[in-house]
Order: C-alpha cells, then structure tokens, then sequence
C-alpha cells in the first residue's frame, strides 16, 4: 500500500522535476547561444512571445519597421518562451545567404510535417536528396514551351469567368457587390486541375466535383481557421491523430481517400496512355503527363527517378501551392485597382488596345472558345510586354505578398554576413554573427518588400509607377521576381513563377477589358498561412473580397 503511495508521489513529482529541469535547461543554452548576443527587443517573460504583433498581418509591417530601427535589419525576439531565441531578417546579404544554403537552412519539421500530412511529401515539404530529386524531375514541366502549351486554358476559363460575373450581375448601371476570391478561386483551382492532370473540376459552374470539394474542405479545414490546438499538438505527436482525432482529423482523412482514390486512377491512366504509342501522340501536355515522360527521359539519373505516390503527392503538391496564391494575387490586385480608379482606368485603355491584335475568333461569349495554342501566344508575348500590365503586377506582388514570411531552421551551427556591421549587446561591432543549430528564423518577405530604407517613403503606398523609377539601393534587392521577396530567392524559390504571372495577367486582361470594379468593402489584411482578405468587424464571416462589378 504504502509502496503505491509512493508510486503515486514520486512518479508524478519526478516527471514534473524532469520536465522543469528540461525547460531550465533549454533556456540557459538559449541564453548562452551566440544569437542571444544579437540586439533585439527585451524579453516579455519567460512564458512570452514577440511572434503575435510580427506575425499579424494588421500589425506586423510597423512593428517590424519598429524593431528595424531599434535594433538592425537582423533582430532577435522571442519565439515561444524564452528556450526559443529566433532570428527575424530583412537583409538582403543575410537572406541570400540562408536561402542559397538549402542544406544547412531547412523548413522546420513541424510545418513539413504539416503539409505532408495533408498533401504527401511532395516538392513543397521535402529536403536533401528526395527535394533535389522532386525538383529535377519538375523542373522540364515548367519550360516555357510548356508553358505556352497552357496558354489556351488560362484564356478559355478566364473568359469562363467573364461569362459567370456577367450572369452574376443584377444591375448594369449601379453594379452589383460580388466576392472576388469567392470566383477568383474556383478559377485558379479549375486551371490547376486542368494543366496539373487534365482533370476538370468544373468549379466556376457549379461546386458540386467531388474530388474538388475533398481538396477544398481539406485546406480549409487546417489552414483557414484559428490555431487549433490539437492540430498543434498532432505535429508534434502523430499518434495523438491516430488515437483521439479531432473532427478536423477525420474530415482531413475522408478527403484524403477521395483525393488517393482519383489520384491512383489518374496516374494508373496517364501512364498507360503514355506507353500505348497512338494514344500518347494525343495526350495532352499536363503537368502529370510531363513529370511522367520527365522521370522517363535518359537526362534524369537512375537514382533520381520518382515512384507513382511521389508524382502524385507532386500533383497534389502544385494544387495546393499554386491555386490560393495566384487566386489571392489576383483578388489583391482587383481590390487595389479599385481603391485606385485611376490606374485602373489608365490600365483598361492600355489592354483594350491590345485587343486589337487577338483574333476575333475566339472571343465567343456562352460557348466555350476553341483556341489555338500559337495564337495565344502570340497574343501573350505582346500582353507581356504591355508596361502598365507588368508594373501593376510586380507593384501588387510587392504591396501584399501572398506569403508573409517563410520559416527555416539551422540543422548546424553558422556564421550569416550581414549587410551592415552590427553592433552586438556586448559591444563588439561585427561583421557577422552566429546562429546555433536548431534556432528559427523568418525570412519576412512582407517588411522586406516593404522596407522604406529601400523603397523609399513611399513604400507603403500602392503605387505602380515606381517601377519606372527604382531607386539604385532597390536594383541590389535579391528575389527571384526581381527585387521582392514575393517568390523568395535561390534553389528552393517558386517553381510556378512564369506559370502564376501569365495566369495572372490573362485573367486580368480579361475581366479588365469587360468590367470595372470599384466601392470594395472595407477589408483587411489576415496573415492565415497566407495573407487573405477579410471585412473589417467581420472577420466571423471568413475571408472574402466583396467588391462592386459592372460591365463597362
Ligand atoms: C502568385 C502566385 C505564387 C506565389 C506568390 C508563390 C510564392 C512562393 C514562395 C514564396 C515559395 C517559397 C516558399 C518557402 O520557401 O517557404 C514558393 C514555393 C513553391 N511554389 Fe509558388 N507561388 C505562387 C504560385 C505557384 C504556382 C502557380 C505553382 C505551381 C503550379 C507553385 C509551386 C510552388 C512549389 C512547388 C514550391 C516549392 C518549391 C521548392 O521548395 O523547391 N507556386 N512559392
Ligand atoms: C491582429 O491585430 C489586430 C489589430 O491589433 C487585432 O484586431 C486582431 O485580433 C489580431 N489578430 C490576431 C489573429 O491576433
Ligand atoms: C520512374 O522511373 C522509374 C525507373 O524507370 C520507374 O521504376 C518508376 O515507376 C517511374 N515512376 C513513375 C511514376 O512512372
């Protein structure tokens, strides 16, 4: 008896003395780690956190420009609890550095293991040697040869969309409030479906696809709402998933078996269509049909080769990752475009007459268009160049970059250069500093894009011209769109980059030259994995873009 007391005594106390022994620990080696000695705001508490003003969307341009000027384009706030020393950077030699050295900055397990839960580890959750495979065997697919084969997709569901929003309009005078990401999105996810694996979704007529509602409810589910702690616990402990799911748990698990079943099917068919010499001929030119000739083609080594789950958990990865930035771009930039009726009139003009050199022939209305590949890209290469076009798509990507900041982690100890000596808190002016293996760091893309030491005043401010005008200390930003953040830099930047801009600018092009958009609600910016659009006072309502549409 008075052994189980003790048991029951000692058990829990040691636990609990392991457990603080631990912590105290955590927070003396974070203490006496060489980033501790980079200047940053004062601690909030041992329990506390910086993240919350950073990492809000409403907040996190000002504060970030606050501790900038305190403290250096190099900073270091607590994460969670004081054991959590992060580093949070704007500057251009130390983000070209940490992004260029993928094999030493790697994405936290915790959000790989995120991601592959939902979609497979696919290209955007992977690292080392299966990263560099997923990625070589890609890479072909986004030539701008296929590319161009695309091209009549991207015009064919934008001009799906025109039909749609005229149907949607009740008043031709006044115009009628329509939520633009509500039909921007089933665009984008349509046009992923159909150049990912030439799958139609059909999502701009009706949401009914099944395969189409598994993805969708999966994303929302996990990445639209708050923190859901269980969620949170789950990365850290997968078996919790297993034996006590949340409801988010089991949705996430029936629209996987939706998604795997369909998936299976379509590698199953593709690639036999592809080994049946008359039928490959007539295949058209997906992203899954490309991987699967990539991972054939003699250029790829043996060992780098990629298994049927790999290709589609790739597939699965290029939905997720390619439909709500592009569609969230777009929204973005019809919101500011409204706000500024200005540009947007200047803009129309400049489309309009380039409407002049696209054949007449595909612009049909209520029937889908027949369009030639060569045509449309003819017709691209001139929507390209237009200059007004091009500064009002960098300036949006600037002003809010979908992604507000991307997480690594040192898997060792190094040393970052910075731009500019630091000066330390023990005093030593450096010309570097040193980060110890496993420390965070956010790369925030939003407050570089957005840093008026560089921009200029002006830089919080929509304004697309500057791009006629860059200052000199801008043209020494990196980015693999040049000079923003947007789609981040080095090895492991966009891959969608070209596939994303024509996207954008077709579909642009398209609702521009038929309808104006202006009175928007008043909407903020909410930082949800990626920055969406809500009301203002009405958040509950979830993200929207409500905006008034009428022909013109
Ligand atoms: C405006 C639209 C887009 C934006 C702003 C955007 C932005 C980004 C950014 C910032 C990253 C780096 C993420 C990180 O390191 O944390 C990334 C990676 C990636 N993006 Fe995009 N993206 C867009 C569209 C697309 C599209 C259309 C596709 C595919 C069709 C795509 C596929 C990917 C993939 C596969 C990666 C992972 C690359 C790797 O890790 O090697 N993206 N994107
Ligand atoms: C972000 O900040 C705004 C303004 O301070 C606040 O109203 C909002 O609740 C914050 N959002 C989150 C998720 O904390
Ligand atoms: C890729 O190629 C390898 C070797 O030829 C093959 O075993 C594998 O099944 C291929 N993957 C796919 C998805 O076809």
């Amino acid at each position: 008896m008075l052994r189980y007391l003790a048991y029951a005594v000692i058990l829990p106390l040691s636990l609990c003395v392991g457990i603080l022994l631990y912590v105290v620990c955590n927070v003396w080696l974070a203490r006496r780690s060489p980033l501790f000695n980079l200047p940053g705001p004062p601690s909030p508490g041992w329990r506390g956190s910086h993240l919350h003003r950073l990492m809000n969307s409403s907040t996190s341009a000002e504060q970030t420009e606050k501790m900038v000027k305190l403290y250096g384009k190099n900073f270091r706030v607590q994460g969670a609890g004081a054991a959590d020393q992060r580093l949070i950077t704007v500057d251009p030699v130390a983000i070209t550095h940490i992004l260029n050295r993928i094999s030493v900055y790697e994405k936290p397990w915790q959000s790989r293991r995120l991601i592959s839960h939902l979609i497979g580890e696919g290209m955007l959750a992977s690292e080392g040697n299966m990263h560099r495979r997923q990625r070589k065997v890609s890479n072909p697919a986004f030539s701008q040869q296929n590319l161009n084969a695309f091209m009549p997709i991207f015009f064919q569901k934008a001009e799906e969309l025109r039909n749609r929003i005229t149907g949607l309009i009740q008043d031709r005078e006044k115009g009628t409030k329509i939520d633009v990401l509500h039909w921007i999105s089933r665009t984008t996810f349509d046009i992923i479906g159909l150049t990912g694996f030439d799958y139609e979704f059909n999502a701009i007529q009706d949401e009914t696809n099944e395969m189409y509602l598994a993805y969708k409810k999966m994303f929302d589910v996990t990445l639209n709402k708050g923190e859901d702690w269980k969620l949170l616990i789950g990365i850290f402990m997968p078996i919790l998933w297993k034996i006590m799911p949340t409801e988010t748990n089991i949705i996430v698990k029936n629209c996987k078996e939706v998604i795997q079943r369909t998936g299976e099917r379509l590698v199953r068919e593709k690639k036999k269509a592809l080994e049946d010499e008359d039928e490959s001929s007539k295949l058209g030119k997906d992203l899954l049909t490309l991987l699967l000739k990539s991972n054939m083609s003699d250029d790829i080594p043996d060992g780098q080769r990629i298994s049927d789950q790999d290709i589609f958990n790739q597939i699965s990865t290029f939905l997720f990752a390619g439909s709500d930035t592009s569609s969230l771009t777009l929204t973005w930039t019809l919101y500011l475009l409204s706000k500024h009726d200005d540009i947007q009139t200047r803009l129309r003009q400049e489309l309009q007459g380039l409407r002049s050199k696209l054949s007449d022939s595909w612009i049909v209305v209520n029937e889908p268009p027949v369009l030639d590949a060569a045509n449309c890209a003819t017709f691209f290469s001139a929507l390209d160049r237009a200059p007004l076009l091009d500064m009002v798509v960098r300036e949006s990507l600037r002003f809010i970059p979908p992604i507000h900041s991307s997480l690594r982690t040192a898997n060792q100890d190094d040393e970052i250069p910075v731009s500019e000596p630091i000066k330390m808190r023990d005093g030593s002016v450096q010309s570097s500093f040193k980060i110890s293996k496993g420390q965070f760091i956010h790369v925030a893309m939003e407050s570089f894009n957005l840093d008026r030491s560089v921009w200029g005043p002006s830089a919080w401010e929509f304004d697309p011209y500057r791009w006629m005008k860059l200052p000199e200390e801008v043209k020494k930003q990196p980015g693999l769109y040049p000079n923003i953040m947007s789609f981040s830099s080095g090895p492991r930047a966009c891959i969608g980059l070209r596939f994303s801009i024509m996207e954008i600018k077709i579909i642009i092009y398209v609702l521009l030259t038929s309808f104006a958009f202006s009175e928007p609600d008043d909407v903020i910016k909410s930082n949800m994995v990626l920055v969406r659009p809500t009301v203002r006072g009405r958040g509950k309502e979830g993200n929207q873009c409500p905006i008034v549409i009428r022909p013109c």
